[in-house]
C-alpha cells in the first residue's frame, strides 16, 4: 500500500470481523511505532495488549462509571453529550473489538500526550497497511480502580493516554467530511 492509500484508507473502525489479531502482527505494528518522533527522543510510550473481549466489557463499564461520577460532580464536562450512552448498560465503549492496545506513560512527563499522540498515528498507519482497522476510544481511558489497573499491568507511576481498539474491519465507513485547511498566513 502506498502512503497516500494508507492515509485515505485509515478510518475510525467500530465494526469488526470475529477474527483474532495475531500477537505477532500486533508486535510488528508496535515495533513500527518506535520510528515515531518524540520529545528529546524520549520514547516514553509503553503498551498493554488486551485480547479478551469479556475483559474489555469490564473495562468499558469501569470507564463509563467513572465518567458518570465525574458528571455528577461537574455537569458541564464535555462528556455530558455522551451521558445517555454512558448510562446504557448494553453499550460497550470498545465496540466488542477483539483487541485493545493501551498506550501509557510516566505521569509527570510534560510531553507525554504529544509523544503518545504521534506514536498512535504511526500505530494506526502501520495497522492500516496490514489490513487492520483501529479507533482511538478516548471515553475508554477513565480506568481508575486500583485492582483493575494492577490486573492489566499499569504501573502506579504511569497513566493511560490512548486506548486504541484493533481488529479486522467488518466494514469500512466512507471518509467523514473534512473542511479545507485553515492556512492563516504565509509569511515570506
Ligand atoms: C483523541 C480521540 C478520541 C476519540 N474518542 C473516541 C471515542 O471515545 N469513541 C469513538 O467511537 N470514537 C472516538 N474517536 C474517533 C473519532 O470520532 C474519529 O477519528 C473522527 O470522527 C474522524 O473519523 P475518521 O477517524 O474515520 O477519520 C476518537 C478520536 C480521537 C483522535
Amino acid at each position: 500500500m502506498d502512503f497516500e492509500t494508507i492515509l485515505k484508507n485509515r478510518r475510525a473502525i467500530r465494526d469488526f470481523q470475529n477474527k483474532e489479531v495475531p500477537l505477532s502482527i500486533l508486535k510488528e505494528i508496535i515495533q513500527d511505532t518506535c520510528l515515531a518522533p518524540t520529545a528529546s527522543n524520549g520514547q516514553p510510550c509503553k503498551f498493554i495488549i488486551i485480547q479478551d473481549r469479556n475483559y474489555l466489557k469490564k473495562l468499558s463499564d469501569e470507564s463509563k462509571k467513572n465518567l458518570l461520577d465525574d458528571l455528577i460532580r461537574n455537569p458541564n464536562l464535555p462528556s455530558k453529550q455522551y451521558e445517555a450512552r454512558l448510562r446504557d448498560g448494553q453499550i460497550n465503549l470498545f465496540y466488542n473489538a477483539p483487541c485493545l492496545v493501551l498506550f501509557i506513560g510516566p505521569k509527570g512527563l510534560y510531553s507525554l500526550d504529544v509523544d503518545c499522540g504521534l506514536t498512535v498515528a504511526y500505530f494506526m498507519f502501520s495497522a492500516t497497511s496490514r489490513g487492520l482497522g483501529t479507533c482511538w476510544i478516548g471515553l475508554g481511558a477513565h480506568i481508575r480502580d486500583k485492582e483493575i489497573l494492577a490486573e492489566i499491568g499499569v504501573p502506579s507511576d504511569c497513566r493511560i493516554i490512548a486506548p486504541i481498539i484493533v481488529g479486522y474491519p467488518a466494514s469500512i465507513p466512507a471518509a467523514s467530511e473534512r473542511h479545507s485547511p485553515d492556512i492563516l498566513k504565509v509569511v515570506k
